[in-house]
């Protein structure tokens, strides 16, 4: 009799705490699968990516429950390091033209331009990126990284800082640039504007030296150099998986699209740098209507002109688009 007492409080406890756990685990999963419907096409549970609150002005960042602290830690330290962010109290900015002490929240949504901040992109956009690359590598997308229009060229640096610290050995990261700044209007899309801006004109070189104090330029790196309408038709990329653009103009964005759109695997991410410039923004437009591309443009958390889609279905590239804005020779 007592033997069955004391048997029916330990199954009564056994069972009290195994509805507990499940308990627990259900409420873990919703709170996955709601971040996960805006963001996960395939509802991989595998993919342990949740958001929490931890940084010291209100910001979200992304934490992954089962990654390394080191691999946090590296990650970062090289990310607030090339914004500009680990460097605040020397660090400057040029604002309408001036140099000015350096904006935190400015600079975390990337709307000024470093005096020696190595990106202009600013710290959240380089979070999209760390997203981007997890997200293709959770949901099994093979392909490589590309940024067209990479200026001191951390962007790129980040990502590849991204895919060693994952110990990711299967994808490449691609830069494609003039490395002389932005080319001269060729359609009434644009104007001569940008391609007055010494700012924006880096050197193969120097990018090349930035890589080297990262210790990251190595065999998986490489450089598609030439303004985009010449590089990108013979850029050796053959799968993309992170498509990131930033060349500001029309024209350029015009150029990535129709050389790269293609290249881009179904159930990769295509970022957009430049929403907010209006040239980039009509080039995005008129591009998805032509297309008829109808995936959902997602904000990047905490930014304000930055986009990105995930690419749900191949399209026919309607070339007699491109050609009207292609030079006269090549037409
Ligand atoms: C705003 S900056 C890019 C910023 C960079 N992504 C970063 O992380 O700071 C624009 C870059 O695009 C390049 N660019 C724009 N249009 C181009 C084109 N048609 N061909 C080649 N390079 C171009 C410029 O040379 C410049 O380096």
């Amino acid at each position: 009799m007592a033997l069955s007492f004391i048997h029916g409080i330990v199954v009564g406890i056994v069972l009290t705490f195994i509805t507990l756990l499940a308990l627990y685990n259900r409420c873990y999963y919703l709170s996955l699968s709601t971040f996960y419907s805006n963001n996960n096409i395939f509802h991989r549970t595998s993919d342990k990516r949740h958001s929490r609150n931890i940084s010291y002005e209100g910001y979200q960042f992304f934490v992954f429950s089962d990654e390394s602290p080191m691999v946090r830690a590296y990650l970062d330290v090289v990310r607030d390091t090339v914004c500009g962010l680990a460097l605040r109290t020397q660090e400057r900015a040029y604002v309408d033209n001036h140099m000015r002490p350096m904006d935190i929240n400015q600079r975390i949504k990337g709307l000024d331009w470093p005096f020696t901040g190595i990106t202009m992109v600013g710290q959240r956009r380089l979070i999209n990126i760390e997203w981007a690359l997890r997200f293709v590598i959770a949901n099994g997308i093979m392909g490589d990284f590309i940024e067209c229009g990479v200026w001191r060229g951390v962007s790129s640096i980040f990502a590849r800082a991204v895919l060693k610290a994952l110990n990711n050995n299967d994808r490449d990261v691609w830069l494609a640039d003039s490395f002389q700044g932005l080319p001269k209007a060729r359609t009434l899309h644009d104007t001569d504007i940008w391609s007055k801006m010494e700012y924006l004109k880096v050197s193969l070189e120097e990018v090349q030296t930035n890589f080297k104090a990262f210790n990251l330029l190595d065999d998986r790196v490489h450089f598609c150099k030439g303004y985009f309408v010449n590089s990108l038709p013979n850029c050796n990329i053959s799968r993309i998986a992170v498509l990131r653009m930033d060349g500001d103009m029309y024209e350029s964005t015009m150029d990535q699209l129709f050389n790269l759109y293609s290249k881009l695997q179904v159930g990769g991410v295509i970022i957009i740098d430049d929403y907010s410039i209006e040239e980039c923004f009509r080039a995005i437009v008129d591009f998805r209507n032509w297309h008829n591309i109808t995936e959902e443009i997602l904000p990047i958390p905490g930014d304000e002109t930055g986009r990105c889609w995930i690419k749900r279905k191949s399209i026919q590239l309607q070339k007699d688009q491109y050609v009207l804005l292609l030079p006269k020779t090549k037409s």
